[in-house]
Order: C-alpha cells, then sequence, then structure tokens
C-alpha cells in the first residue's frame, strides 16, 4: 500500500518515511526541499534499504498537487507534513506562512477528494493549547488564540479540517498534536539539519558543545516551576514516526470513530530546559556551557502531554528514554561534524 508523504524530505517526515517502509508501506514524497537537503534520501535509504519515491513539487500550487494525484492513482493515505515551521519568521512573514501552510493543505485535500483518497494525517502541535491553565493538556483542554502566525495556521488547518470532515463523510481526517520533537534516527543516518543559528533548544545545544557556538541560553529562570526554567515535554523523533504508522492504520482499518481526530503526542513528562541540560550532561558525559538570561518573547511556562487518548485509542506510547534521546543527537551531531 502508498502512502504519500508531503514534506518527506524534512526532519519528521524523513524519520516517519523509514518507519512506514519497515512497516511494509510503499511511500512517495513530494517536497519543494525549501528547508532540506535531497540529500536525506540516501540516508533513508542507507537505514531501509529502499529508495522511496521523490518529487520536488510546491504544494501551495495547486495545479501540480492535482496533476501528483492524478499520475499516483495507488495513493491509499496522505501524511502532510509539508509547512513552513519557523516561529519568529513567521511573525516577520505572516502572509509567506499563510499562503504556504493554509494553502498546501487545501490542495492535497482537494486533490484527494478529486482522486478518492480518502485518509489523511496533518501535523499539528501543541501550541494549539497556549498556555493552559490546568496541566496535563488532554484533547479536551481548550485551544487558545495562537501566539504567532505559525502557531494560528497549525489552529487554522485544524478548523479546515474539521469543517471539510462535517461534509465529505468518506474523508477520514486526523491530527496529531506534536509535543516537543527532538531526537535523531539511532543509525545517526538521518536526524535535524538546522539551517544557520538553531531556534530550538536541542540543536543549540549540540551545536554549542560541539564548540560552532560559544555558549547556549538559557532564557529564564523565574518561571514558576521547581528550577525556575521553562517546561516542555520532549518526544523522540522515532516515537513520532511510529505514531504516525499507527494513525494510517487507524484509517485504513477503518477503526476511527468519528472521521475528524485529534491526539496528542508527547511523553506524557515535562522537563524543565535546566533538568534537559543535566540529561544530556549525563547521557553523554559531556559538559554543557550555559548561562541563564532573560526569558524569550512569546514563550509559554509549562506544557506537558495527557497521552491516554493516543495510549488508548492508537495503541501507542512513547518509548524511547530520554538520555537514549540524547545519546543519539550527540551522536548525530557527530556524524555531521564527521562529513
Ligand atoms: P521540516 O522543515 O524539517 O520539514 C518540512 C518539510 O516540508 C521540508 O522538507 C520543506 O522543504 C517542506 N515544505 C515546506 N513547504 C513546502 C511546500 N509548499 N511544498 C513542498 N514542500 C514543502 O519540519 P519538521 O520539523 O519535519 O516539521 C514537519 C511538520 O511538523 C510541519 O508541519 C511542522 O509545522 C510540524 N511540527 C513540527 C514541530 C517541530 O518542533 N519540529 C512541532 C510541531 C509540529
Ligand atoms: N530554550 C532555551 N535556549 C535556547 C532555545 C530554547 O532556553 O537557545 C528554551 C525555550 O525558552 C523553551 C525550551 O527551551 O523553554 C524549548 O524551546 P524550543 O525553541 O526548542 O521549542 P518551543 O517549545 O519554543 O517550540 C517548539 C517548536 C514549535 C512547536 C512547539 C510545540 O519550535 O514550532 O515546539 O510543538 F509549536
Amino acid at each position: 500500500m502508498k502512502v504519500f508523504v508531503t514534506g518527506g524530505i524534512g526532519y519528521i517526515g524523513s524519520h516517519t518515511v523509514v518507519e512506514l517502509q519497515q512497516n511494509g508501506f510503499e511511500v512517495v514524497i513530494a517536497d519543494n526541499l525549501c528547508n532540506s537537503n535531497i540529500k536525506v534520501l540516501d540516508g533513508i535509504e542507507q537505514i531501509t534499504g529502499v529508495r522511496p519515491e521523490f518529487e520536488k513539487i510546491d504544494l501551495a500550487d495547486a495545479e501540480k498537487v492535482q496533476d501528483f494525484f492524478s499520475r499516483h492513482r495507488d495513493v491509499v493515505a496522505v501524511i502532510h507534513f509539508a509547512a513552513l515551521k519557523a516561529v519568529g519568521e513567521s511573525v516577520q512573514k505572516p502572509l509567506e506562512y499563510y499562503k504556504n501552510n493554509l494553502n498546501s493543505l487545501m490542495n492535497v485535500i482537494t486533490a484527494m477528494r478529486e482522486f478518492g483518497v480518502k485518509n489523511l494525517v496533518f501535523s499539528s502541535s501543541c501550541t494549539v493549547y497556549g498556555q493552559a491553565d490546568i496541566l496535563p493538556v488532554t484533547e479536551q483542554t481548550p485551544r487558545k488564540q495562537a501566539e504567532s502566525p505559525y502557531g494560528n495556521t497549525k489552529a487554522m488547518c485544524e478548523d479546515i479540517m474539521r469543517d471539510v470532515a462535517k461534509v465529505e463523510k468518506e474523508m477520514n481526517l486526523l491530527a496529531l498534536r506534536y509535543f516537543n520533537p527532538i531526537g535523531a534516527h539511532p543509525s545517526s543516518c538521518i536526524g535535524e539539519l538546522p539551517n544557520g543559528v538553531p531556534n530550538n533548544l536541542i540543536p543549540y545545544l549540540t551545536q554549542t558543545v560541539a564548540g560552532i557556538r560559544e555558549q547556549l541560553s538559557v532564557f529564564g529562570d523565574d518561571y514558576n516551576t521547581p528550577d525556575g526554567s521553562a517546561i516542555r515535554d520532549y518526544i523522540d523523533v522515532v516515537d513520532l514516526a511510529r505514531a504516525h504508522v499507527v494513525a494510517i492504520r487507524r484509517l485504513l482499518d477503518g477503526k476511527n470513530k468519528a472521521n475528524y481526530e485529534y491526539f496528542n503526542i508527547g511523553t506524557g513528562t515535562g522537563l524543565s530546559v535546566l533538568e534537559l541540560i543535566h540529561a544530556f550532561e549525563r547521557a553523554t558525559g559531556e559538559k554543557v556551557n550555559y548561562k541563564i538570561v532573560g526569558r524569550r518573547a512569546g514563550d509559554i511556562e509549562k506544557v506537558w502531554a495527557d497521552t491516554t487518548l493516543a495510549n488508548r485509542e492508537l495503541g501507542w506510547k512513547a518509548s524511547v528514554p530520554i538520555e537514549e534521546t540524547l545519546a543519539n543527537v550527540w551522536k548525530w551531531q557527530k556524524h555531521l561534524m564527521n562529513k
């Protein structure tokens, strides 16, 4: 069975392609490479022995998407990763973010409807919860107004899926709300490839330990948390990739309880920035050079997932211990430097 993976050359997409192939699915990828490198295909092939089909396509171009679906009539499901994802950049370039992220999703769903492809899994984010009043967040936790255009595209894409599902009864749409994805494939054949100076904690941390950055800034130690630094739910990228495989199976097996569903995908455990740094030091034996600085604008204080629904309904649970995840990202960083 063939799955169409949009944005499959990217960080989470590439790990998901590997898991799909290892679980017997055929994969075709479309990506415009705006935030990824075509060499990732080599990494995927090294792990699985199979080079996935690939087409360079901008999914924001409706005609190209129609043409793609017209030529791939054997696709049974779609996983839609393709999106722009830099929170800060989205504040500077809101139109680019709305155009890219909303049009891509609408083009994909429109073509699915036209060509009779029924099943879609979409990459959403815990950013839709904002700073929740009660933790951990469940799927019933009310969404809050997004802090950034990027976050707003996720909320709007969810709304589009909900509204389409009401009228397109044959379609099965499922959103996964990722918490904080980190890590790399244990083979070190694929991992995160941040462009320029990383915004996210883990790539900044590993680049600091590698000597590429001078010092890691810890944004705030005056939050209302046990050690004062902000808390997140860090989910291993391979665990996250596996969640997509079970989500696709759920749709293909007709096990979904509604034709629009959404699930939290996290570990269920919150870790502070300082706890994460110390876990990295324990896992790798490396020292992290960091300093405490002021809070970063727009950051929330704490969030972690209640994953009961995903555990029960998808039969999925995060399983990679944080030390293993951190050892893998360090191995990946060293691999990048030796290339
Ligand atoms: P990524 O940038 O590594 O991957 C996204 C891929 O989509 C890239 O390869 C990019 O080239 C491609 N792409 C973007 N716009 C495109 C377009 N118009 N046409 C074709 N290809 C296009 O990002 P990622 O971290 O792998 O994220 C994947 C998805 O998960 C995104 O939707 C992102 O918003 C979402 N997400 C990511 C995180 C995170 O922290 N990484 C958290 C929550 C949700
Ligand atoms: N942090 C630092 N120093 C850094 C970078 C980050 O202290 O150099 C802190 C942040 O303040 C935050 C935590 O580390 O408390 C995690 O920050 P990230 O930037 O790694 O991740 P965010 O939680 O801000 O956001 C990420 C993605 C969003 C996504 C969200 C939820 O960037 O796109 O996870 O999935 F929406």
